[in-house]
């Protein structure tokens, strides 16, 4: 018998931290070893003039979600094929618990839906309603049971909290060891510039990024940031769409906190200005917080250098465009403030990101690497299992050539949308082949990874919480009681 499984011969392997010339050798999903004249295997993959890239790791991913208004055209079966061709093999995705409702049943519920995962996923904890029985029952249990992210809303109405609430997310967060993801926006501002606008008819898709300006973000980030520094509690902010947002996050760093830093790759490649397509065309733009300004895409390149933001993810938040079901749900056009928020991205991330970010000079191979695998597997507790190559990791990789060029189309996305906002794109590299635990999952051209193929990743209880230091002396010690 073989000694292994697979051996993937000839490429280039690329961590976060270095780029070398080695085979890989797989036995039983796992990598078994790295070097050279590794001896004999069942199954020889080429990768001659490929880079072997650990699999894509996206940490925000909504699919088979309700909660914000009209049905999305992905599920566990077609959303995370859309990922496989991507060259993602492990998602992160919301548990939604409903105003009102349980978390824990629809945790129950959601691990159904995922069975039909074509690759590994876990879930974020969404709390809409911090009841007693959610802060203390439901959350303990669900953190206990692998589920160690909590996501809170600071907008949206049905869905965010105040910031009483949010504290009382924070306490619980902090008393059963999970990083807090927020949404960042100030609710009251954009209410109150949304009725302005409406109120005046200015109603196209543009008058979106009217209504949710930069100032509404960069001030619910500095008030997220104060109170997660009062309650000592790290938290990621997540969907940072430009440089003043940024630069709150900067600053908490500098100051010593854990506050971490997402953006994701539409905000490094379009602006407010596709809002403004004709038509209604510029429906297919509208996500939250909007695309920024040039200038904007241009900060963030510096931060994602410099490593404040460090995690890139997709948001994945796919609804169809020509569909009264989806983004026409109130109408054919709706004004910006009825079209449901998302735009679908999993598929595109890598390819888009690989482009602008490596191909054109920005970033170097372990910096693409380290956005979109290995930070987002080491935040959410999914590392070393996920997001690095390395003896015993799991054997996620894409096979990715760098050099080969696709004009991107909704085809090419595998998901159940009937748009992708980068129809027309020129992509310089692209995957050509994704592997799950040594499994091929896409081939280039085909998803082949079977529905039921992906498993549910446990995580454990995030360990960077240490003894509260936050409140200002001599109440320290109280205030550590009442948490
Ligand atoms: O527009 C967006 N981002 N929709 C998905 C929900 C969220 O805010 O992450
Ligand atoms: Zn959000
Ligand atoms: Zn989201
Ligand atoms: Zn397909």
């Amino acid at each position: 018998m073989a000694t292994y499984d697979t051996i993937v011969r000839g490429g280039r392997i690329v961590t976060a931290s270095e780029v070398y010339q080695a085979d890989l050798a797989i036995k039983d999903g796992v990598v078994a070893a790295i070097g050279y004249d590794l001896g004999d295997s069942a199954e020889v993959v080429d990768a001659k003039d490929m880079l072997v890239l650990p699999g894509g790791v996206d940490t925000h991913v909504h699919l088979d979600q309700t909660g914000l208004g009209p049905e999305m055209c992905d599920g566990f079966d077609s959303g995370t094929a859309s990922a496989a061709a991507g060259g993602t093999t492990t998602v992160v995705c919301f548990v939604w618990q409903p105003k009102g409702g349980s978390l824990a049943q629809v945790a129950a519920d959601y691990r159904v839906k995922a069975e039909k995962a074509r690759v590994d996923y876990s879930f974020h904890l969404t709390v809409t309603d911090p009841t007693p029985e959610v802060l203390e029952v439901e959350l303990p249990q669900l953190i206990a049971e692998g589920c160690r992210s909590v996501k809170v809303f600071m907008t949206y109405d049905g869905v965010r909290l105040d910031d009483r609430e949010v504290l009382r997310v924070l306490a619980a967060a902090r008393r059963n060891q999970a990083l807090v993801c927020v949404h960042a926006e100030n609710h009251d501002l954009i209410a109150w510039l949304t009725e302005q606008l409406v109120s005046a008819g200015l109603t196209t898709p543009k008058y979106h990024a009217y209504a949710k300006p930069m100032i509404a973000e960069r001030e619910a980030v500095s008030r997220i940031i104060a109170l997660a520094e009062a309650l000592d509690v790290p938290i990621q902010i997540f969907h940072v769409s430009g440089a003043q947002s940024a630069e709150e996050i900067a600053r908490a760093q500098a100051r010593g906190l854990k506050v971490w830093g997402e953006t994701c790759v539409h905000y490094l490649t379009l602006t407010a200005d596709d809002l403004d397509r004709p038509g209604f065309e510029g429906a297919k733009f509208i996500f939250g917080p909007p695309a920024r300004t040039e200038a904007d895409q241009e900060a963030l390149w510096g931060y994602l250098k410099r490593g404040v933001i460090e995690v890139i993810s997709s948001d994945h938040s796919p609804t169809r465009f020509d569909d009264p079901k989806g983004k026409k749900f109130a109408g054919d056009p709706a004004p910006f403030n009825k079209v449901p928020n998302g735009i679908p991205g999993l598929a595109a991330r890598l390819p888009v990101l690989f482009t602008e970010g490596v191909s054109k000079g920005r970033i170097d191979l372990p910096t693409f690497v380290r956005l979109t695998s290995t930070n987002p597997a080491k935040l959410f507790g999914l590392f070393p299992q996920k997001g690095c190559l390395a003896v015993g990791s799991d054997a996620d990789f894409i096979l990715w050539d760098p050099q080969k060029t696709v004009t991107l189309t909704n085809a090419l996305m595998h998901h159940g949308g009937d748009y992708t906002p980068y129809e027309g794109y020129q992509t310089q590299g692209y995957p050509v082949a994704t592997f799950l635990r040594g499994q091929q999952v896409f081939d280039g051209s085909a998803v082949v990874g079977a529905a039921g193929g992906g498993r549910f990743i446990a995580r454990p209880p995030y360990p960077m919480i240490t003894p509260l230091q936050r409140f200002p002396t001599p109440f320290n010690a109280v205030h550590a009681t009442l948490i």
